[in-house]
């Protein structure tokens, strides 16, 4: 019904320590991309799924197969990784949540929020957590200048949503995809109501960031992405949830195997 799943599992996992891409890494007898694809699947049995695998994968390309998805071989980065999957999306695709495949435990009522704000009307989606850490400010030498007010902060999860046509706009904003069919997703979001900066705000960003085919620091997902270059369109926030949490580190992999338990039990 319109509605796509990207879930990006082209990353390498260096920092779990493996020597095996991370969406291979094993999680109560399976690897976390089977954890991460039975998630998507039981909270959204009806979308399409996309895998971003890494280049020359089989494993994680047949897995992908195996659970109903289609594989895409992923880029050099997550932003490239999700351009590719957004490029090869079924044309009817309306709405598109890109999951991180480490955050392969998240709930189906996160996947629910998110879908309900999309279908709300919000444009791009995000859950979010507090922040619990009292957090500080370093300067360039590692010497503190002073404790950051963390009720203005919030943990960024995935999966986030998007109106499809707006997603692929930013990332040919960015230069992550190529402009040639530019005309109707532009046409489409420019005649929507309500949205009368959409051509001379993200005209001046795009073109600039196009020039150099980079991105601005500190962007690091797709919602920041529609930040810089869509300012017309507000973030919306949805809860994210702790089980959400991204599988970065050895010590998310104990959690996570405590948390596939308690599920169990
Ligand atoms: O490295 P990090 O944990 O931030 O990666 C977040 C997600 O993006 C992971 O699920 C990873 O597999 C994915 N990724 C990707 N392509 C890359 C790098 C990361 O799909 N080139």
């Amino acid at each position: 019904d319109g509605l796509a799943v990207v879930v990006v599992a082209a990353g390498s996992g260096t920092r779990l320590g493996y020597g095996l891409p991370k969406a291979l890494v094993p999680l109560a007898g399976e690897p976390l991309l089977a954890h991460a694809l039975r998630t998507v699947r039981e909270a959204l049995p009806a979308a399409a799924v996309l895998v971003t695998v890494p280049a020359a994968d089989t494993e994680l390309t047949a897995l992908a197969r195996r659970m109903g998805a289609r594989a895409v071989t992923g880029g050099a980065s997550r932003a490239q990784s999700v351009a590719r999957a957004l490029a090869a999306l079924p044309a009817s695709t309306e709405h598109v949540l890109v999951h991180d495949a480490a955050r392969c435990l998240t709930p189906p009522a996160v996947f629910a929020r998110v879908l309900a704000a999309l279908r709300e009307g919000a444009r791009a989606v995000v859950p979010v957590t507090p922040v619990t850490d009292t957090i500080r400010r370093a300067d360039a030498e590692g010497r503190s200048t002073g404790t950051v007010d963390r009720s203005v902060l919030r943990g960024v999860q995935t999966p986030q949503g998007f109106d499809a046509a707006l997603l692929r706009r930013v990332n040919r904003a960015a230069g992550l995809l190529p402009h040639e069919s530019a005309g109707a997703d532009d046409a489409a979001l420019s005649a929507s109501a309500g949205d009368t900066a959409a051509t001379g705000g993200t005209g001046a960003a795009g073109s600039s960031a196009s020039a150099s085919g980079t991105d601005p620091e500190g962007i690091t997902d797709d919602a920041s992405l529609v930040e810089h270059h869509a300012p017309e369109h507000p973030v919306r926030f949805v809860d994210g949830d702790e089980e959400s949490f991204k599988v970065t580190r050895p010590l998310d992999l104990v959690l996570a195997r405590a948390v596939v338990d308690s599920r169990a039990g």
